[in-house]
C-alpha cells in the first residue's frame, strides 16, 4: 500500500503543481514506484508528465471528480509506493476527498497575508477531516517562491511564526530552475534548488510521509 501524499491549498498559484512535479519525479528517479492523480480540472500536472517529462516513467491519471477521485486514490495506492495528488486551487470537493484519503498533506504557500489566511485555512480543513475521520491526517505548511534577502520575507517569516501553522523546515526559493522543470522536464542540478528538493525528500522521510529508502 502506497504512501499518499497529497499537495493542497484553497489558493492558487501558490506552488501545489510544482511541489507535485518535483516530489513525483525526483522520488520516481529515486527508484521509487511513483503515481499520481491531477485532480485539477485544467490538468497540468497530466499534461506535464505526457509531454514534457521524459525521466523515469510514472503513471498521472486526471481525475477532477471528487466521488470518483475517492475511488481512485485507494485503487491506484493499492500497487504503488508512493501516490502524489496534485489539487486544484479553490475550494473544491475533490481536495477535501484526497484531503480525507491522505498519510499527509502538504500545503504551499507564498508569504502574504491572503497566502497565510488561506494556508491556514487549509491546514483547519485537514485538521476537520481528520476528526470527521477519527484519525491523524498531518498536515505541513511549505514555504515557496522564499527570497529569504528580502526585508518582505523577513516580515513575513514574522507573520507566519505568529500564524502558529505547522511548517516544513525546508523552504522553496524563488529560482528559475523550478520554472525550467515545468518548461523542460528536467530537475534542478545546482543549488539552491537540487538542495532544496534533497532537503525535503529528507525531511519527509523523517516523517515518515515516505515509503522505504530514496537513492
Ligand atoms: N519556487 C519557485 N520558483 C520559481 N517559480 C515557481 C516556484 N514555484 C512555483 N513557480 C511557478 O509559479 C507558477 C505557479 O505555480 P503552480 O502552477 O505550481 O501553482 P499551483 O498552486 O499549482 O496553481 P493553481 O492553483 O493554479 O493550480 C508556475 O508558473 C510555477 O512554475
Ligand atoms: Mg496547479
Amino acid at each position: 500500500m502506497a504512501k499518499i501524499i497529497v499537495v493542497a491549498s484553497s489558493k492558487g498559484g501558490v506552488g501545489k503543481t510544482l511541489v507535485s512535479m518535483v516530489l513525483a519525479s525526483r522520488l520516481a528517479t529515486g527508484g521509487l514506484r511513483v503515481a499520481a492523480i491531477d485532480a485539477d480540472p485544467n490538468g497540468a500536472l497530466a499534461d506535464w508528465r505526457a509531454n514534457v517529462w521524459d525521466g523515469p516513467a510514472f503513471v498521472v491519471e486526471a481525475e477532477p471528480d471528487a466521488a470518483r477521485l475517492a475511488h481512485r486514490i485507494p485503487d491506484l495506492a493499492a500497487s504503488t509506493d508512493l501516490l502524489i495528488v496534485d489539487t486544484a486551487g479553490f475550494g473544491n470537493q475533490a481536495a477535501a476527498a484526497a484531503i480525507a484519503s491522505a498519510d499527509a498533506v502538504i500545503v504551499p504557500m507564498l508569504a502574504s497575508r491572503a497566502d497565510i489566511a488561506e494556508a491556514t485555512r487549509t491546514v483547519q480543513l485537514a485538521q476537520g477531516l481528520a476528526r470527521a475521520a477519527r484519525r491523524d491526517i498531518p498536515a505541513r505548511v511549505l514555504r515557496n517562491k522564499v527570497n529569504a534577502r528580502t526585508a518582505v520575507a523577513q516580515h513575513a517569516r514574522g507573520e507566519v511564526e505568529s500564524a502558529g501553522l505547522p511548517l516544513l523546515a525546508t523552504t522553496l526559493s524563488q529560482v528559475v530552475a523550478y520554472t525550467e522543470l515545468t518548461h523542460n522536464g528536467r530537475l534542478p542540478r545546482q543549488a539552491p534548488a537540487a538542495v532544496e528538493i534533497e532537503r525535503l525528500v529528507d525531511e519527509l522521510r523523517g516523517f515518515e510521509w515516505l515509503p522505504g529508502p530514496v537513492r
